[in-house]
């Protein structure tokens, strides 16, 4: 009797554990995994009315996608004092029943919008979002970003190759195909076994057309593709279309789209597609960039007024008050002053919110700067990576420009180097703080959609976050330089010492000019030394970068390691590598110095550098004139050029 009781228990637990495995579906994927919620700032007026017409059109798009084969839905009630027009959309990829999951999760997230008018939650298997106008032909508007995950793959410049190719191909062909949305997949092929695969999808609003459909997914494509350099996964929101690329599956592998008939180059067609056609080409983004841009300000003057981007605007560079940034840096009260830069002074301030902010003001204000400041400031807040600094907003109404900027509670690698933090840093922080700035150029000079050239790289532009990777700041604000300026402070174009030689005697501006300020910024890591320290030359002393190339002469480039760091946490080969990189970075003409990305490829490479620099490509005169002149404070600089050569489309 007990053992045919203990018998059925058994089938019992085993039937159960059977139903529980048929629930879960093959591939768990978290489709639920909120990206963006953001909601509108403006209350309804009359709750009754708004809460009644929020039920209807949530109900009204639930049942539209019950429907099978139905990703796509919106409603509106416009009866009353508080309209309502919300759109909900599923990734084709999702089953009905995952649809209705993840539109379910997304309504009961964007409750907590609460009386707010608008709102929209942006998740991995849906998009919901109701405001109190029609938005459904919005495509791409400011605040669009692209979100990176945080896993690295092991053969990162492989995968990246391919996501690029996989995601450039998806923006072209998605437009074309009936529905705007396709997925695909793409084999990492390495020495001819497939080691992995590649999967992405692209998605628009069914309401927008497929021009606005191209547009926005050129924007996401840029956006997305800072991630690949980075990680493996990573997706780019935006008001009228979505992007995601993952390492591991979040569709079925016969969910797939066919590309091919897509790509097929239309050029005799129409202008459209002439366009889509060389986008694949860097040079054909960047054209495609400026319509967009110019498409954009022009609707943006038509409009009447703010309420032209919906008021759920995802957040973008923010306009923030003169008094409000007064009031967060307390009159920009000298104990709340950061630092002195080229620029202009940098505040720590607390913004209304309750943020901690860093407040540049800048030391530039004529008109002509004035007028490009905004658009200036967009193309920097664009900017996103995880090793250069973000730009959250600026004001340019006050007496003075102010931009807002991430806060570093770390401050400055110089700090760490040469002041109270001085011999704190081990090797592998100070590899990381190498890599990641290596990795930050090379997204200013190659990845970004115009290049960007610092130009003025050193220890106090390089901030350490909490776990001191580095973030590059002041980037980009040589372009607000006006062009007609001739005598500047050196410090505004770069500061001498850590400038390349070819910049400073012939004004001659390419990326490789952040290239050679990259390699004497490693070697003061490397040594602890500051570039310009004067030597004793009776006691023997050289400049660092002079005593760097004689010590790798004779191979003792050991020798140059600064004494705080503990011989026995680095391996002498790293360090060694790392010198010689830095000494390739210094050489000149520029066409022997590396580019940053070829500078990021040989350090994440285990093998040893192939070409060796060579001290046939230095001339040690131009090193003593270029420190030499560091000691003067100001210097002759015609900027014109400087300012066009580096804003070069690609
Ligand atoms: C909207 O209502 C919330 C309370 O639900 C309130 O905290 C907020 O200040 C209101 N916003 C405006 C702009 O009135
Ligand atoms: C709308 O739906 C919410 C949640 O489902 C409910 O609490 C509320 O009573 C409804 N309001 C109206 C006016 O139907
Ligand atoms: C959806 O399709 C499945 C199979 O294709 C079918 O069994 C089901 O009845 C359909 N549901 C609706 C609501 O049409
Ligand atoms: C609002 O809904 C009505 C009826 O469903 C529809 O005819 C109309 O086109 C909708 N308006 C917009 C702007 O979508
Ligand atoms: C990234 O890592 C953090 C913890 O380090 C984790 O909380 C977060 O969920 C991760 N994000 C993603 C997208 O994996
Ligand atoms: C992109 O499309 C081209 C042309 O059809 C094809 O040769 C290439 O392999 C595709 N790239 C990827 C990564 O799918
Ligand atoms: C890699 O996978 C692709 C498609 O999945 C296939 O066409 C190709 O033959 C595979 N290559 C190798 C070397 O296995
Ligand atoms: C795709 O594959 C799944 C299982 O992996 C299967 O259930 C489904 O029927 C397939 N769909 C099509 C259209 O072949």
């Amino acid at each position: 009797m007990t053992q045919w009781w203990f018998l059925r228990w058994q089938m019992l637990v085993v039937a159960v554990m059977f139903i529980i495995f048929l629930t879960i579906p093959a591939k768990s994927q978290p489709q639920t995994n909120l990206l963006i919620q953001s909601c509108s700032q403006v209350n309804a007026t009359n709750l009754q009315n708004f809460y009644g017409n929020l039920n209807t059109t949530f109900g009204d798009v639930r049942r539209q996608l019950t429907n099978n084969n139905t990703y796509f839905a919106t409603a509106n009630s416009t009866r009353n004092t508080d309209p309502v027009y919300v759109l909900a959309q599923c990734r084709n990829y999702m089953s009905t029943r995952d649809c209705l999951g993840c539109i379910d999760y997304a309504s009961s997230s964007i409750r907590s919008c609460g009386i707010a008018n608008g709102g929209r939650s942006v998740l991995d298997g849906c998009f919901l979002r109701y405001e109190s106008n029609a938005f459904y032909g919005d495509t791409t508007l400011p605040g669009n970003q692209g979100l990176c995950g945080n896993q690295t793959s092991s053969q990162q410049s492989l995968f990246e190759t391919v996501v690029d190719g996989l995601l450039s191909n998806l923006s072209i062909a998605t437009p074309r195909i009936n529905g705007l949305y396709a997925a695909a997949t793409a084999p990492v092929v390495d020495s001819n076994i497939n080691t992995s695969t590649a999967y992405a999808i692209a998605q628009c609003s069914e309401t927008v057309t497929s021009d606005g459909c191209r547009n926005c997914l050129q924007v996401a494509y840029a956006n997305i593709r800072s991630c690949a350099s980075d990680v493996t996964d990573g997706r780019a929101v935006d008001s009228g279309c979505f992007m995601r690329y993952s390492a591991s599956a979040f569709f079925r592998n016969n969910q797939t789209t066919d590309l091919v008939p897509f790509l097929r180059d239309e050029s005799s067609s129409n202008k459209g597609a002439i366009i889509g056609g060389v986008v694949g080409g860097v040079g054909g983004l960047f054209i495609l960039l400026i319509i967009v841009l110019v498409w954009y300000r022009r609707s943006r003057r038509t409009a009447p007024g703010g309420g032209l981007y919906g008021a759920t605007e995802l957040q973008g560079p923010k306009d923030y008050s003169y008094s409000d940034l007064r009031k967060a840096t307390k009159d920009f009260r000298e104990e709340n002053k950061l630092g002195e830069g080229g620029f202009g002074d940098v505040y720590k301030g607390t913004v209304k919110d309750g943020n901690i902010v860093a407040v540049k003001k800048l030391a530039i204000g004529s008109s002509t700067t004035k007028e490009n400041f905004e658009s200036e400031v967009r193309v920097i807040s664009n900017v996103h990576h995880r090793n250069l600094i973000r730009l959250l907003g600026c004001c340019s109404k006050g007496p003075e420009l102010l931009l807002v900027l991430e806060y570093m509670a770390n401050g400055s690698l110089e700090k760490y180097l040469y002041g109270e933090k001085r011999g704190t840093l081990n090797w592998k922080q100070r590899y990381d703080i190498i890599f990641g700035t290596a990795r930050g150029l090379a997204y200013l000079h190659e990845q970004y959609h115009v290049t960007i050239i610092h130009r003025d790289i050193k220890p106090s532009n390089i901030l350490l976050d909490n776990e001191f990777q580095p973030k590059i700041a002041d980037f980009g604000l040589a372009r607000l330089l006006p062009e007609d300026q001739t005598h500047i402070s050196t410090a505004f174009a770069g500061t001498l010492g850590y400038t390349a030689p070819e910049y400073v005697m012939n004004r001659q501006l390419t990326e490789k000019v952040d290239t050679y300020s990259f390699g004497i910024v490693v070697l003061e890591i490397v040594s602890g030394k500051r570039c310009t320290d004067i030597p004793d030359e009776s006691a023997g002393e050289q400049y660092l970068l002079e005593h760097a190339w004689n010590l790798y002469e004779t191979r003792m480039h050991l020798k140059l390691v600064d004494e705080t760091l503990d011989p026995t946490k680095y391996k002498e080969e790293d360090i060694k590598k790392v010198i010689e990189i830095a000494l390739m970075c210094t050489q000149s003409p520029v066409s022997v110095r590396p580019t940053m990305s070829e500078v990021v490829m040989l350090l994440s490479d285990r093998s040893r550098v192939q070409n060796p620099p060579s001290r046939q490509n230095v001339n040690m005169s131009d090193i003593r004139i270029d420190v030499n002149n560091s000691m003067s404070t100001t210097k002759s600089v015609s900027n014109a050029d400087a300012t066009i050569t580096e804003l070069t489309g690609r």
